[in-house]
């Protein structure tokens, strides 16, 4: 009986993996490493087991993922694997398109044809766009301003409709802005060639490898003027996915759509400071053009992550800053050691 983890070599995939481990969870780990490295994987079964499956496949080649359903007892699946760099998908919508919505057909085909009826699903904070009100709840309109944005929201309603008719259940994670790394030092953020996200780009300029960070805008509406996100540590979000499948073993039925993230909002220049603090390092900034399609804050509302699956976020930003912080200074060239 095992949880097949799609993306598991991922970011949040490969954290989300250790953690159902040290659930007590058997983890079957399905990855093109189209963005992730084996390394990771490697990574993986150091934390918990030499034992750990893993299996190399492309989740649009659908009898590979026939295989992996044949070949393993699968009780349930949390699907990481997709694309997710918004401005690659503004260039190249339709491969994004048949990636992310592609490979989770894929996975919903060979679940209903096995009898497997528990998906936890990652989705994103993308779907809200800029909130009218803050904390966004998940009764919030939804609208996504990128086709990365847009495969997220398709996928939520692709899942949606198949739980209305058939014998699935779902819990649908809006994440916020995951951060962070594992406490070990041996699992964290690989981004392939320039990060696009805040964090790695902070830990390379507090490490030298990396000049100046561009801090895009100080004229938005926010107590100091840059952009508020409401950052979550990776292990945190980690734990979200057990809390989620805990709950559809309980029998919850439909597709049900959380948030997750801590509540609370961190400016661009708060997360330089709290970074400066933490590393002891001088994190020269620069403040350039406001990017194009950056909503100007949002954090979420996580009265239903608590009450429903019984979840809270545990770690703060400097904690969020020294796991990342260690991970970066332990291995600065990401798993290409
Ligand atoms: N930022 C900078 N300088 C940088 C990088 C980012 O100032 O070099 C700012 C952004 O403007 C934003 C904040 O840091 O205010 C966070 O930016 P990230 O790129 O780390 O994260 P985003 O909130 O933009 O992106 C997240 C997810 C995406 C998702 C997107 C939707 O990482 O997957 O939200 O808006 F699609």
């Amino acid at each position: 009986m095992a949880v097949l983890v799609t993306g598991g070599a991922g970011y949040i995939g490969s954290h989300t993996a250790v953690a159902l481990h040290d659930a007590g969870h058997e983890v079957v780990i399905v990855d093109n490493f189209a963005n992730s490295s084996p390394a990771a994987v490697d990574a993986v079964r150091a934390l918990t087991t030499e034992d750990l499956a893993f299996v190399e496949a492309d989740l649009l080649d659908d009898d590979a993922v026939r295989r992996v359903f044949e070949q393993h007892e699968i009780t349930g699946v949390v699907h990481f694997a997709a694309h997710k760099a918004v401005a690659e998908s503004v260039s190249e919508p339709s491969r994004y398109y048949r990636n992310n919505v592609g490979s989770l057909l894929g996975v919903l085909d060979a679940m209903l044809e096995h009898g497997v009826d528990r998906l936890v699903h990652s989705s994103s904070c993308t779907v809200y766009g800029q909130p009218e009100v803050l904390p966004v709840s998940e009764s919030a309109p939804v609208r996504a301003a990128s086709p990365y944005g847009r495969t997220k929201l398709v996928s939520e309603q692709i899942i949606s409709d198949v739980c209305a008719v058939r014998p699935l259940a779902a819990v649908m994670l809006r994440y916020f802005n995951p951060v962070g790394a594992h406490g070990s030092g041996t699992l964290g953020e690989d981004p392939n060639g320039i990060p696009n996200n805040l964090v790695p780009l902070v830990m390379q300029v507090a490490g030298g490898s990396r000049g100046k960070l561009p801090v895009f805008g100080d004229d938005y509406d926010t107590a100091d003027g840059s952009g508020v996100r409401d950052y979550v540590h990776v292990v945190d979000l980690a734990d979200a996915h057990v809390a989620a499948l805990e709950v559809l073993a309980g029998g919850h039925e439909g597709a049900t759509a959380v948030n997750v993230g801590t509540g609370s909002g961190t400016s661009v220049l708060e997360l330089i400071e709290a970074a400066r603090r933490v590393t002891g390092k001088a994190i020269p900034y620069e403040v350039v053009e406001r990017r194009p399609g950056d909503v100007a804050k949002t954090w979420a509302a996580v009265d239903l992550a608590h009450d429903f699956l019984g979840w809270r976020a545990k770690r703060g930003i400097e904690e969020m800053m020294r796991d990342h912080w260690r991970w970066h200074c332990e291995n600065p060239g990401g798993y290409r050691r």
